[in-house]
């Protein structure tokens, strides 16, 4: 099996001794508990960077409870594929035993009985756990054998096709804990916001787990060899989700800061926070329950992100039901052929005009002189070209660049039609409208008379004024619920995907009072986003207090 990126061969870069100890203090495996009652399981061992530790502390709780070692043998289930260093983890318990005083025959012993050479996740013996450690191999999927990814996928079905094995070691790990039990891993964040992560999100959504602790630590040095994985500390337990502590570290961070976080994050309650060299944190009241989409961003954005979600009262945008709609705009499939700055091409009845990204570039609309050469009688039905000679003398001369494209394929009687159908009753409706792709959310208002193309959003309401909309959009609430929720690009770039965009969160209109919605309609006319956000902060709920760790909220 060839194993990707990080990990040489095998997927078997050993932890440092510090995050380990970390892990274990944030699951409660402490020797002040008695131990030997309870189960750890190191699901893959490598030669033994948690297992020390383990039995360190395992050790120490025979002692402090006036234990015989021997209760300790059911303690401890550690998997590790290869033999070779199965061998040296189980010399290395069997020292460590030896030299806290047990006779060596029971240390190899017990050395044995702990350390499996097993694949974790095609091992058929139940092992219910109170905690499963460890750092999991990262390796794809596609880069195993066959056969071998087959058999995990059968066992483990939030393993989809491009999913990494670590993703069948959380789950595996997450249903083998009793109730109380926790997870502590340290492994790549990509599944809380990738797509081959969706199974794993929605298991832990739905499936009774509770997120307890995500710090991410992109930049530290947590391994004993450089890794490129994106790895987060995280801790689940099986059981109903309260706080969630979250904590976003730099470089600086390190043995000492991550004593002071833990004994922190170990504490915390909802509402406070915390700074140390290398790390800030936050307490979350609850985690993020939707599985399509878990936010990503500082403790400070992950929190007011939590607050949005759970204030009552705010409603997403795009809100058919009450009347407001986000969109995107028209899409042809051969804009060279349905684009035009000639108004005399065809009948001008079939001239739109059309407003692209670059028209509102300056944050105000200024029509680029464009039309959309429009072949839509009413929706849903072309136009009867031989009612318009022009027109269907333009399309036949292009009759067979049109007649190729995909969505003319299914039936080439209509071989003239854009991909998107035209609604002409949006035409003369006043609009907001957006680019997708800006460092910050734009909105600019279209009075009515042009149709947006596809790189535009737009959106269109019976029951808001534009302008009033126009400014809650430019507030940070909205700027924050979008970047925690897109890809940032390059340099910053949001990706307004629509999905997103229709969700951002603003009240009903008709709760804002008379004197806010024109503090906000002015703000919008002055593209004033402060004012716009102070405007808006009492109609979130946002309170003096939480507004501070907004306001430290960096661009
Ligand atoms: C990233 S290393 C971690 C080792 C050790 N737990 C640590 O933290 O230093 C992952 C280990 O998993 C082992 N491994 C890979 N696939 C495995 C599997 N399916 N079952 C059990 N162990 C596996 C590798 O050989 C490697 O030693």
């Amino acid at each position: 099996m060839t194993i990707e990126t990080i990990d040489g061969v095998r997927g078997d870069v050993y932890t440092r001794r510090w995050v380990v100890e970390t892990i274990l203090t944030l699951t409660g495996f402490t020797s002040d508990r008695d131990l030997a009652d309870l189960t750890i399981v190191e699901p893959s061992a490598g030669d033994g960077a948690f297992l020390g530790p383990i039995v360190e502390r395992l050790l120490e709780s025979v002692r402090l409870h006036g234990r015989p070692v021997s209760d300790l043998s059911g303690s401890l289930v550690a998997y590790e594929l290869y033999e070779d260093a199965a061998t040296q983890a189980r010399q290395i318990l069997r020292t460590l035993l030896t030299e806290g005083g047990v006779e060596d025959g029971q240390a190899r012993e017990l050395a044995q009985q702990w350390v499996r050479t097993a694949d974790y996740l095609l091992d058929e013996q139940e092992v219910v756990a109170d905690f499963v450690v460890g750092n999991p191999p990262y390796i794809r999927l596609e880069d195993i054998d066959n056969e071998v990814g087959a058999a995990y996928r059968t066992r483990w079905w939030t393993m989809t096709a491009r999913a990494d094995i670590y993703v069948g070691f959380i789950e595996k790990a997450l249903k083998s804990l009793r109730t109380g039990g926790r997870l502590g891993f340290i492994v790549a964040d990509r599944w809380m916001k990738n797509q081959y992560g969706a199974k794993l999100r929605e298991l832990v959504s739905t499936g009774g787990y509770a997120m307890e602790q995500v710090w991410t630590m992109h930049d530290v040095d947590a391994f004993v060899a450089p890794v490129s994985a994106y790895p987060a500390i995280t801790v689940i337990r099986k059981g109903e989700q309260d706080a969630a502590v979250v904590i976003d570290t730099t470089s600086d961070f390190g043995e000492a800061s991550a004593a002071e976080t833990t004994s922190w994050a170990i504490g915390a309650e909802a509402g406070e926070r915390f700074e140390t060299r290398g790390a800030q944190g936050a307490v979350l009241d609850t985690w993020f329950t939707e599985a399509s989409s878990w936010p990503n961003g500082t403790p400070e954005s992950l929190k007011l992100i939590a607050h949005l979600n759970q204030y009552q009262g705010l409603r997403p945008i795009h809100d058919p039901s009450h009347g407001t709609t986000v969109t995107i705009g028209i899409a042809t499939g051969a804009d060279k052929i349905f684009i035009t700055k000639n108004s005399d091409l065809v009948e001008e009845d079939r001239l739109v005009p059309l407003a692209k990204s670059r028209d509102i570039s300056t944050g105000t609309l200024n029509w680029g002189g464009t039309y959309l050469v429009d072949p839509w009688a009413e929706r849903g039905r072309l136009v009867d070209l031989s009612k318009y000679p022009r027109l269907r003398s333009y399309f036949e001369s292009h009759h067979a660049d049109l007649a190729k494209r995909h969505t003319a394929k299914r039936d080439l009687s209509r071989y003239y039609k854009t991909i998107d159908p035209m609604h002409h009753d949006r035409i003369k409706r006043a609009k907001l409208l957006f680019t997708d792709m800006r460092t910050q959310l734009t909105p600019v208002l279209e009075p009515g008379g042009v149709y947006p193309h596809h790189n535009l959003y737009y959106v269109i309401s019976d029951v808001w004024d534009l302008e009033v909309l126009g400014g809650l959009m430019m507030t940070q609430m909205a700027q924050e619920y979008l970047a925690a929720h897109t890809v940032k690009m390059r340099g910053g770039t949001l990706r307004a995907q629509a999905q997103y965009l229709k969700r951002i969160p603003v009240p009903s209109p008709r709760e804002i009072p008379n004197a806010a919605a024109t503090a906000l309609r002015q703000a919008f006319r002055d593209g004033d986003r402060v004012e716009a956000t102070r405007v808006a902060r009492p109609l979130y709920g946002l309170s003096a207090k939480e507004w501070d760790w907004v306001g430290q909220i960096s661009g």
